[in-house]
């Protein structure tokens, strides 16, 4: 794998120059990881193992979403007038494909039933690519930190992690994309279109954040016959690894993987803040044993 250096901190770029927008699509390219999901190396799994894998509520969801991002981020690159920038999507697409396709691998593999949803076709290319990306920029957030609970209190077994870590590394690639294209598009808007590209962006986040909250003041509620919802796992998937944690430990983690999955980059591109800044302002007011 070729990581553009992270070491460049003297220079600062200027959001929506010829420069930044080279290395926007650069960065993205140089940093593709080759893999073919069918033809990873399942591990073979321990009975007890499989049981808890199979037990996990979120793999109809996964696949569901997988099949929106898929389809909408490839359908966005047509949005791109530069021919870089509209590569680097193309390939954002193909890999939001190859993880819909690593999730048909291991639930065939393991057996693990899922329903395979009709292709979905975005309605508006550049509202739904929104949409999408700042949803992910919370659910990676979160997916970093359960991913490395599940890690370190050893719910997925070591050489499954090693077959996922290279999702989880690209979810980090694909929210730095995103939010440096975000700041790239709306530079290119004439001064007057920017308030109102803004309001539409505050207004995605605001849905995600509603939905998020939802979840979240349901958490401790109980849950209806067989199991309830599974969407927004992320938040309420530590109770599911079966491993003590609080809320303020997983936002410690979340914020700390995020750090390290980040540091990976390009210092000259600009950092997701909102969900970390979220956080971190979380962290603050809830005790520690909350
Ligand atoms: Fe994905
Ligand atoms: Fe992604």
């Amino acid at each position: 794998m070729s990581v553009v250096p992270a070491n460049i901190e003297s220079e600062t770029l200027a959001v929506g120059s010829a420069e930044h927008r080279r290395l926007l699509g650069q960065f993205f390219l140089d940093t593709h990881v080759e893999y073919v999901p069918e033809q990873l190396p399942w591990p073979a799994l321990a009975e007890a193992e499989l049981a808890r894998l199979r037990s996990l509520p979120f793999w109809q969801e996964a696949v569901s979403t997988e099949n929106v991002t898929s389809n909408t981020v490839a359908a966005a690159a047509a949005l791109e007038a530069d021919a870089l920038v509209r590569k680097a999507i193309e390939l954002q697409g193909f890999e939001e494909m190859r993880h819909a396709r690593l999730l048909v691998a291991l639930t065939s593999h393991y057996r693990i039933p899922v329903e395979l949803p009709p292709r979905f076709t975005p309605r508006s290319l550049e509202s739904d690519f929104l949409f999408a990306g700042f949803g992910e920029c919370f659910d990676s957030f979160f997916a970093f930190g359960l991913f490395a609970l599940a890690r370190e209190s050893g719910f997925f077994p070591p050489t499954l992690v090693k077959v996922f870590e290279p999702v989880m590394q690209e979810e980090a690639r694909h929210i730095l994309f995103f939010v440096n294209w975000v700041k790239y598009r709306r530079s290119q808007l004439p001064w007057w279109r920017r308030p109102a590209f803004r309001l539409r962006c505050a207004g995605i986040i605001l849905k995600q954040v509603a939905s998020r909250v939802k979840t979240a003041r349901s958490m401790g509620k109980p849950q209806p016959a067989g199991g309830g919802s599974s969407e927004n796992f992320t938040l309420t998937a530590h109770q599911e690894l079966g491993t003590e944690v609080t809320l303020h430990r997983l936002l410690e983690v979340c914020l700390g993987e995020n750090e390290r999955r980040m540091a990976e980059y390009d210092t000259r591109l600009e950092r997701p803040r909102l969900v970390p800044g979220i956080a971190g302002a979380l962290l603050k007011v809830i005790p520690r044993s909350v």
